[in-house]
Parts: structure tokens; C-alpha cells; sequence
């Protein structure tokens, strides 16, 4: 539904640039719901105002809804106008809601539409209808200086949906407000995506928004993306960044001569006693150093922190054992990792891609 790719934006100020984007390629698909997370200055902003063409790419391409919104950008003043209608189908959603303070609520989401030329008798039906469907029927005569943040920002969730979009951006649209309501907001971005089908692409400095409505999700560094995928691909793939993330677990080794382990849980291999199981085999006391049970995307996952006495290279069958297990097993560095070599020296959290 949206792609990029080589997706470049080099901003020029005063004799000096800075690379927001270098390469981003990009791939959300319909009907999903997809977090791109990252510090500040990431290039989070960038990508999105670069998505519906608000800001001009320095080089690459952004396709939404089949259609090739850069070659569009750079075809003069017809293509311009075919821009323009393009991108009513894009909704967007702001950290500060940019509503008029001088129009109603009603009038607020009837911005968009008096644009496309819409009558004033289908305008008012239509913002209505949006506003009933955030939930805000009965605020439509109302300001927004009378409105608390998460009234606001449904306001501006209903003037997004004007154009009918298919996409929906939303840069950091729960930021400014408390947790409970940045749950309802979240809960109400997931209703319209499983309700009218729509695509979602969310950015986001907070890995919680990700948590609980995200399908899938990137992450941004320094202008590109590092890591990206279904949450459950990502929860599967050993050292991803995003996963441990998304679901941390706790607890230091208890001596240097420890093997400390993530083991993650899903499928089928959640219900096995497989613990016991090797503890059993290879008769080896194992302590528990954290553990958690949790919905990721939809999905149950259970992450467990365990250490098993012995360095590493003591403990390599035990962990092939766990991981014959269908486990997903994260080898934790207890030391620091050496320079050289990795012979015989603790093993980087990335190990567990072997
Ligand atoms: N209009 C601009 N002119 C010059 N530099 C810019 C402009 N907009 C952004 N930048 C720079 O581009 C980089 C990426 O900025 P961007 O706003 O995309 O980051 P972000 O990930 O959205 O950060 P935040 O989480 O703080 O919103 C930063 O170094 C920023 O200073
Ligand atoms: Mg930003």
C-alpha cells in the first residue's frame, strides 16, 4: 500500500546539509497498522512528510496506493492538480491536533471537503457522520478550546477520514496526551483500521504505542531504517533490537561464571515443561531471573530470563537442547565482549542467530 524506496532527503540551510533520509525503502502493506519508531532526529518526521509529498524528496520513490507520488510531484501543473487528489486519499494526524480555533468542531472537520468543493448540505452529513464515528456526535457545536487533548485529537482523526483515505499517517499523534487517553486514541486508530480497511502508519518515540496496536514495525537510526517486520517476525529473530524492546525482561547474573539465557516462548513450544525437562537431562539447577507473559501484536509471547551455572562453552548442549525445543534462545553477555576475536570469551546477544 505504501513503498519507498531509496527514499533521500537532504535538507540545505545555510550553507549547511543534513541528511534526514539516507535510503529508507519502505513496505507497508494494506490493511496493516505499522510503527516506524526512533530517537529524535532519527528522520521519523522526514519520512512521513516525504510519504504524502509535503516535503520533495531529494532522490527515490514513494508509491501509495499504486501510484508514484514523486514522478506525479515532478510533472508540472497538471500532475500537480492529479498530486493534489492523490493525496485527499492520504489522511494525516498531527502531534498538536492543528485545529482553527475559530471554527467549530464540525466546521474543523469540514475543512478538507470545502478544498475537494463539497457542498455545504454534503459537508455537514459527512463531518457528522465522522464525528459520530470518533465518537464526538454531540461535540460538533462545541470549539476546540473547549475540548480536553484526546477530544482534539479525535477532531483531527475525523478530519483525516474526510477524503475517504485508504492511508491514514499519524506522526507522534499521542504524544501530548495522558496514557489513558493515548490508549483510547490507539484503540480508536485500531477500530477504524479493522472497520473501513484502513493502512496505517504510525511514528512513534514510544515502544508502547508499537505494543498494543502495531502489526508490524521498523526502526529508525540516523536517517535509515535498521531493523523492520511483522512483530512476530521480529519477536522470532534472535538479537533483534526491537524485539527485546518490545518485550524486556530483566535480571543480572548472580557470578561471572554464568550462562545467562532469554528463552522466548510461542506456538506450540509454550506448552512443553521444557524447563524441567533440562533440568532433568543434564541435571543442572537453573534459577529463574525474570519472566513475563504478554500480548505483542495481537500475539501471546512469553520471554523468561534463566541462568545456568558454567560459562558458556560449559553449557553449549544444554542450549542446543532448548533450542532443538523450538525455543528461541538469546545468549545474554554477562562481560563485556573482547575486541578480538570471539574464541573463548562471552558471547554477543547476536549469537543466537548460529
Ligand atoms: N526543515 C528542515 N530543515 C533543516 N533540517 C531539518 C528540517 N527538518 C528536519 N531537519 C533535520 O533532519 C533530521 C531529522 O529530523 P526529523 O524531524 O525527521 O526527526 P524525527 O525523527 O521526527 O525527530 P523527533 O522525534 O524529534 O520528532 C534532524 O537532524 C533535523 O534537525
Ligand atoms: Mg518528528
Amino acid at each position: 500500500m505504501i513503498t519507498t524506496t531509496g527514499l533521500s532527503k537532504v535538507y540545505r540551510s545555510r550553507g549547511r546539509e543534513v541528511t534526514a533520509l539516507d535510503g529508507v525503502d519502505l513496505h507497508v502493506r494494506e490493511g496493516e497498522v505499522y510503527g516506524v519508531i526512533g530517537q529524535s532526529g532519527a528522520g521519523k518526521s522526514s519520512l512521513i512528510r516525504c510519504i504524502n509529498l509535503l516535503e520533495r524528496p531529494t532522490s527515490g520513490t514513494v508509491t501509495v496506493a499504486g501510484q508514484d507520488l514523486t514522478a506525479l510531484a515532478g510533472r508540472g501543473p497538471r500532475a500537480t492538480r492529479e498530486l493534489r487528489r492523490a493525496r485527499s486519499r492520504i489522511g494525516m494526524v498531527f502531534q498538536h491536533f492543528n485545529l482553527l480555533s475559530s471554527r467549530t468542531v464540525r466546521d474543523n472537520v469540514e475543512l478538507p471537503l470545502e478544498i475537494l468543493g463539497w457542498t455545504g448540505k454534503e459537508r455537514s452529513r459527512k463531518a457528522l457522520e465522522l464525528l459520530d464515528l470518533v465518537g464526538l456526535a454531540d461535540q460538533a457545536a462545541a470549539h476546540p478550546a473547549q475540548l480536553s487533548g484526546g477530544q482534539k485529537q479525535r477532531v483531527g482523526i475525523a478530519r483525516a477520514l474526510a477524503g475517504d483515505p485508504e492511508v491514514l499517517l499519524s506522526d507522534e499523534a499521542t504524544s501530548a496526551l495522558d496514557p489513558e487517553t493515548t490508549r483510547s486514541i490507539l484503540q480508536l486508530l485500531r477500530d477504524l483500521n479493522r472497520q473501513l480497511g484502513l493502512t496505517v502508519l504510525l511514528i512513534t518515540h514510544e515502544m508502547d504505542v508499537v505494543k498494543s496496536v502495531c502489526d508490524s514495525a521498523a526502526l529508525m537510526e540516523k536517517g535509515r531504517i535498521v531493523e523492520s517486520g511483522t512483530v512476530a517476525d521480529l519477536l522470532a529473530t534472535p538479537g533483534s533490537e526491537l524485539a527485546a524492546a518490545l518485550f524486556p525482561v530483566g535480571g543480572d547474573a548472580s557470578a561471572e561464571d554464568r550462562t545467562v539465557l532469554d528463552v522466548t516462548f510461542h506456538g506450540e513450544a509454550a506448552t512443553r515443561p521444557v524447563i524441567s525437562q533440562l533440568a532433568r537431562t543434564y541435571n543442572v539447577d537453573i534459577s529463574i531471573l525474570g519472566a513475563a507473559i504478554d500480548t505483542v501484536g495481537g500475539l501471546q509471547v512469553g520471554r523468561m530470563r534463566i541462568e545456568l551455572p558454567g560459562r558458556y562453552e560449559e553449557n553449549v548442549v544444554p542450549i542446543g537442547f532448548l533450542r532443538e525445543q523450538g525455543l528461541q534462545i538469546d545468549v545474554v553477555s554477562a562481560e563485556p565482549v573482547p575486541a578480538g576475536p570471539v574464541a573463548t570469551g562471552p558471547v554477543p546477544a547476536k549469537e543466537g542467530a548460529r
